[in-house]
């Protein structure tokens, strides 16, 4: 608690005027980003820049977010360095320069030294996956956004290491919901749903949380054939994984007394729908555990990521990405934030009204969240006042306990 109080003192401005914090000039600078990526001609090349360039902008913001300074003028600054990157690219690829070109003799490839050799590996691998599917919101119909998304992560899960899978979940989930003041001896017994489960180790968490029964459902064919696989090598019982949308669940009115939607109505086209199926499923008195995205300037900046590659194909970038060595988590994280068809932000005013609107009876929202060494959620960033957290994160994601 004295170090909520410690950063309180300390996030008052940190002494800055509050026209530091405006983001009148971040603005302005992500319409031009878009509009000057749109602007760019169709080829190979400028493909690869952008894929290249985004991905080098996603890890300064990255960097930015992770720091105590105000994010606002290092943003600007990356904002106009995009700006003027943007700007060669476009000079490079302008009529005038192939004019000129041309007219020098055109293409010779002894010329080519004078692009550097990173920038010609890029063009290289563009090339040869040129032709590769466009796997973005470009292209994503909204009667097929669950099934792509479905695919998208049902390729990443698997790739989870089985420690990941058995270990992580558990501890979690349990500091997760003890630190909200929900009391796990609740669950003891309980009919469970994971809704949207991805690789399943929050099901499997779940389980360990001492309950009758809990089922993973997911869009996604190969994590659960992979979750399926899993349990059953370890011989577990009470927990099994099954291939449907969360919209048109197989379940019966009424079957279970909890539902777990982490993460994943924010991915399709209607959130509202979603929380509407899962009221069918639950129990009278029985509680749903929600995340979903709140509405903040970080996320205003990934969307415009997301608009200047909407056209990559997700192999090139994949490829890119990939070969960065992460650990998985981080691999997964930017590639399905580059990727997934859709991601909604709401207020929470928003949720709410939602929650009302359908009959829930009640919903508390849950303000803390983990902190682990180099790692912490922004509603918890938010909770403890760290140095702009409001001004990255706004009121934080959104995270609730509701009740049927
Ligand atoms: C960000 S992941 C979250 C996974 C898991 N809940 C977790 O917290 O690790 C989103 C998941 O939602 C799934 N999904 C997307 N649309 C779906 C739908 N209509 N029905 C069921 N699952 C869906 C995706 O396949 C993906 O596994």
């Amino acid at each position: 608690m004295s170090e909520i109080i410690e950063n309180d003192k300390n996030n008052s401005n940190n002494g800055e005027p509050p026209e530091g914090r405006d983001l009148t000039a971040v603005n302005l600078y992500m319409d031009k980003i878009r509009t000057a990526a749109k602007e760019l001609p169709d080829n190979q090349g400028v493909t690869a820049a952008k894929a290249f360039y985004m991905l080098e902008f996603s890890l300064r913001l990255e960097e930015i977010v992770d720091s105590d300074e105000n994010p606002v003028p290092l943003i600007l600054e990356e904002l106009r360095l995009l700006d003027y990157k943007f700007g060669r690219v476009k000079a490079l690829y302008s009529d005038d320069n192939y004019v000129r070109f041309m007219k020098r003799g055109g293409f010779k490839p002894e010329k080519m030294h004078i692009a550097s050799e990173d920038f010609q590996n890029l063009v290289d691998t563009a090339s040869y996956i040129h032709r590769a599917p466009v796997v973005s919101k470009a292209s994503a119909k909204l009667e097929n956004v669950n099934e792509i998304s479905g695919e998208l992560y049902s390729n990443l899960w698997p790739l989870r290491s089985d420690e990941e899978f058995f270990e992580w979940g558990t501890p979690f989930l349990k500091e997760r919901l003890d630190l909200n003041g929900i009391d796990l001896e609740w669950f003891k017994g309980k009919k469970c749903l994971d809704a949207g489960c991805g690789g399943g180790r929050t099901t499997l968490a779940i389980r360990n949380l001492g309950v009758r029964e809990v089922v993973g459902l997911d869009i996604g064919e190969g994590n659960i054939r992979d979750a399926t696989e899993r349990v059953t090598r370890a011989g577990l019982t009470n927990i099994s994984f099954t291939h449907n949308s969360i919209f048109e669940m197989p379940f019966e009115d009424n079957s279970f007394d909890f539902v777990m939607c982490q993460g994943v109505l924010h991915h399709t086209p209607d959130t509202a729908a979603g929380l509407k199926e899962i009221f069918r499923v639950l129990k009278p008195g029985g509680h749903l555990w929600v995340y979903l995205y709140g509405h903040m300037l970080y996320y205003d900046l990934i969307e415009m990521i997301r608009d200047v590659v909407a056209d990559v194909p997700l192999a090139l970038a994949a490829n890119y990405i990939f070969n960065m060595g992460w650990a998985f988590e981080r691999y997964l994280y930017w590639q399905t934030t580059f990727f997934v068809p859709i991601r909604t932000y709401l207020e929470s005013g928003e949720l709410e009204d939602i929650f009302k609107d359908i009959g829930y009876s009640s919903w508390d929202r849950h303000l803390r969240d983990i902190q682990r060494e180099h790692w912490i959620t922004y509603c918890e960033a938010v909770y403890r006042k760290y140095p702009y957290a409001d001004v990255k994160y706004g009121e934080g994601d959104l995270r609730y306990w509701v009740t049927k």
